[in-house]
């Protein structure tokens, strides 16, 4: 059975059952703080789990896209290595909110197993939490499992959390005996040996995990189901080995073709580099970058992991990013994302292996050499550090050579000098729960949040809850007016007022569906009772303009520069939009002056926006664009202008295109590889960015005193100018600097009374070096100086002190007996006199003779 078939008999088998399909979340959750990556199925439930959202159907089915590297769920040790443990795989679940419990969950699970797929009951095994009677004798009374197949499990197997806080439960696992011979299966190797792989997970979700490590009972019970997909599809396939099923083969293929290598001979390899390829791809299609912080960081890791991996294979050039296509080949039909972001994808992971092919190699010399040096079985923690800092080795990178070579890291001595450095720490501190620890007071029940602000900017409501830290005041309302950040539109500002209430609103932003509005000002101990919200109506405006002028932004830049454009981030402000792109190139001012008449085009049709909600699938089948990273939900709001740009978005926008005024951006720059950043504004800002760089202008102009369309040239000759001079002054100061007249008469010899001065400098020219020589004429109270330098020829210039010239020394004739030396000629004044010659080594003979022939004149006197 093809991996296809088997994904769509799960889905099928449960949608018989009235299971609704819910598309897969995004890898990268964008709004849980709590999680670096989707590590579950259920994480897009948690809200429903924890009664702070209504499930829209009490059952749910999917396959989930998920990432496992760090925190709880960390397996990246095994990656590649065995064949049955991934960085990213697929989940199918299947949910129950509220409604069925363990038995339909057991029941289900052990039918689609032993029933449709038909896989062997003698090979599989139910575990259950040593605790859950109920689900141990729900097994044998509900399916056919022989009961001694049934096992008692303690905590650390049986009692499913999704990370150190959240919804948890105690869970019961289906796992297969995957050994040649059967009859050598027994209870006590399940959950210890590889022999026996753990398939399903059905977790009986009862309970919450708080900060402080207490367990609340949840309002109501759900299940939650996962079974790990390419496992599965192995069993199916009869490989018992993930790597050799039609999941990665063809991505295995493919690595032979670029590489030349045979899987067959260099299994290990072959198999981290099939298995990084898809956790790479997954999270740059959900909007995630490599970088040195939190998630970015733990895409530069895997890449570099897999990049070493590389050089097993010989690669030294870039190869790992020309595997997406078959990626998508694999997967386009599932998770369309691969196919549609590949240009992009490819190109963020091809700059990422470039530069760290640059250090790859030179690490692996800087490790052997280690290697050599290493006493005992520990790599210093200074060494793993050095190869992270100078090489850019993660640590998870050194640890897997170390192991290699038998040898661990002292891992405790790398966190210290990572500390010391300080320079990362913290990266992961981020990511905890906000809010979690306030204390809320309530004030009145029912469900909060309603969003009222497309229709109005003012509403009576109620308040919910409020909290105060600080001299902060957190409110939640029954219905809002607020707009609560998301979607890059930042919270509305405005005033919250009611009986003892004074409040101003400063922002809101969203945790789960309620809205929280963050406040400052007074509030009585007993609030209660309707407040008046008023939603600051200037800013909203503004925001409305930005917000539309964003989408008509995406529209422009991809008619511009291309359908590889994706938006990679956006920030909505009432005074400015801010758009990431993924591009490559600098914008040059061609593209940026087209992409602004297209979008003041728009704006001057002035046509009107159409504002609908529809499923998620009309949506996307009428060509509307979703956001990377953005979860929808089953009905999305679709924003269209006229047949310009149709985007799925829950911001605000203005009623027709004239509305934005005028746009025009301000800047471009890089972000990150394969990003790039514009800045733009629109309506009275934009007149007023405009207006200003009018004005610089003028101002200019009128300093140049000359016109408009001459300011360009005359700026450059200006700079020409500048640039000549300065050069000029440098080969001075360099000279002069090295010419101090001072030092130079204290360091001559004497010649009776008389100071004798010889000495060679880097002047360049004959008029430089007459200059130093006129300097040297002026500390020279009574001698003789020869001052010589091999600049554009041999050359020397002589001075002689008015006291000498007087008693008959005279420069020309010094200089003439100087140049004859050089073999060349010389004369002047008689207290400064050049001569000439004709090649260095004249200058040199006639600087050593200078002394000899000034004494000379001197002594004769
Ligand atoms: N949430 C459960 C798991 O991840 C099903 O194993």
């Amino acid at each position: 059975m093809k991996s296809q078939d088997i994904r769509n008999a799960f889905i099928d088998f449960f949608k018989e059952k009235d299971h609704r399909f819910v598309r897969s979340s995004p890898v990268v959750p964008i709004d849980d703080q709590t999680l670096l990556f989707t590590n579950a199925g259920m994480n897009q439930f948690k809200p429903i789990f924890l009664g702070q959202k209504d499930a829209d159907h009490p059952r749910a089915v999917n396959s989930q896209k998920c990432i496992r590297v760090s925190g709880k769920h960390n397996d990246l040790e095994e990656v590649g290595v065995d064949t049955f443990h991934h960085t990213f795989f697929e989940m199918l679940g299947n949910w129950s909110f509220g409604d069925y419990y363990k038995a339909e969950a057991i029941q289900w699970a052990w039918e689609l197993f032993t029933e449709v797929w038909g896989l062997d009951k003698n090979r599989l095994w139910a575990t259950v939490y040593h605790e859950d009677d109920e689900a141990f004798d729900l097994w044998p009374k509900v399916t056919d499992i022989d009961s001694s197949r049934v096992l008692k499990c303690g905590k650390k197997d049986n009692f499913w959390e999704m990370g150190e806080t959240g919804p948890c439960g105690p869970c019961s696992e289906i796992h297969y005996f995957i050994g040649d011979d059967p009859g050598k299966q027994n209870a006590e190797g399940v959950n210890v040996s590889d022999a026996y792989w753990e398939l399903w997970n059905l977790v009986f979700i009862q309970n919450n995990r708080l900060p402080d490590g207490h367990l609340e009972q949840l309002p109501a019970k759900h299940v939650d189901t996962g079974a790990g997909f390419e496992r599965i599809v192995s069993i199916m396939q009869n490989t018992y080995n993930n790597y050799t099923t039609d999941l990665f083969m063809p991505i295995i293929k493919k690595t032979e073709e670029l590489t030349g290598g045979s899987y067959g001979d260099n299994l290990i390899p072959f198999q981290v580099i099939a298995d990084h390829i898809r956790m790479l791809s997954f999270s740059i299609a959900d909007g995630g970058l490599p970088g040195n912080e939190g998630r970015g960081y733990v895409l530069r890791r895997i890449l570099r992991r897999a990049a070493r991996f590389g050089r097993m294979l010989d690669q030294h050039q870039p190869f790992i990013y020309s595997l997406v296509e078959s990626l998508g080949d694999v997967m386009g039909d599932i998770f369309p994302e691969v196919v549609e972001k590949r240009s992009h994808i490819e190109k963020v992971i091809k700059a990422e292996e470039t530069s760290f092919n640059d250090t790859l190699d030179r690490g692996l010399i800087h490790f052997d050499k280690l290697l050599k040096t290493v006493s005992g079985k520990i790599i210093s923690g200074k060494a793993a550090f050095r190869l992270y800092d100078t090489y850019g080795f993660p640590l998870d990178l050194t640890q897997l050579m170390a192991r290699e070579n038998g040898l661990r890291v002292d891992e405790e001595g790398f966190n210290a000098e990572m500390t010391e450095q300080k320079k990362r720490a913290k990266a992961a501190g981020k990511f905890t729960t906000e809010s979690k620890d306030l204390l809320w007071k309530i004030v009145s029940e029912g469900d909060d949040s309603e969003f009222m602000g497309y229709e109005t900017l003012s509403t009576k409501s109620e308040i919910r809850r409020y909290a105060v830290q600080d001299s902060q005041i957190m409110v939640i309302l029954d219905q809002t007016p607020f707009y609560a950040e998301s979607g890059g539109q930042i919270g509305d500002t405005g005033m919250i007022k009611g009986d003892g209430i004074d409040l101003t609103v400063n922002d809101v932003k969203k945790n789960n569906d309620s809205f929280i509005h963050f406040c400052t000002g007074s509030i009585k101990e007993k609030a209660g009772g309707k407040v008046e919200c008023q939603v600051d109506g200037e800013q909203r405006e503004n925001i409305r303009k930005n917000h539309t002028a964003t989408h008509l932004m995406h529209q422009a830049l991809k008619l511009v520069l291309g359908d590889h454009v994706h938006q990679a981030g956006s920030l909505v402000h009432s005074d400015y939009l801010r758009f990431d792109l993924t591009h490559f190139e600098k914008l040059n001012p061609g593209q940026i002056r087209e992409i602004e008449t297209i979008i003041n085009r728009e704006v001057l049709v002035n046509n009107d926006l159409n504002v609908s909600v529809k499923s998620f699938d009309d949506a996307k089948k009428e060509g509307a664009v979703a956001m990377f990273g953005e979860k929808y939900g089953n009905h999305v709001r679709v924003v269209t202008v006229a047949d310009f740009s149709k985007e799925l978005c829950g911001g605000t926008h203005v009623d027709r295109t004239g509305d934005i005024g005028f746009f025009k951006i301000m800047e471009e720059s890089s972000l990150a590889a394969g990003v790039r950043r514009i800045v733009a504004v629109t309506g009275p800002k934009a007149v007023e960015y405009v207006q200003t760089q009018a004005a610089a202008l003028e101002a200019v102009q009128s300093q140049l005193n000359c016109g408009t369309d001459m300011v360009v040239e005359r700026v450059d000759q200006l700079l020409t100018q500048k640039k000549e001079l300065e050069k000029e002054l440098k080969q001075r100061r360099k000279t002069g600097a090295a010419f101090n007249v001072k030092a130079l008469v204290d360091s001559g010899e004497k010649v009776g009374d008389y100071s004798v001065v010889v000495q060679m400098t880097d002047a360049g020219s004959l008029d430089e070096l007459k200059d130093l020589g006129d300097t040297l004429l002026g500390g020279l109270k009574s001698g003789v100086g020869v001052l010589g330098a091999d600049g554009d020829k041999p050359m020397a210039v002589v001075v002689v002190s008015q006291n000498l010239v007087k008693a008959g020394i005279k420069a020309g004739a010094l200089a003439k007996g100087i140049g004859a030396e050089m073999g060349g000629g010389g004369g002047g004044k008689p207290h400064l006199a050049t001569a000439g010659g004709k090649d260095s080594e004249g200058l040199k003979s006639a600087m050593d003779k200078s002394f000899e022939i000034v004494e000379k004149a001197i002594t004769g006197l």
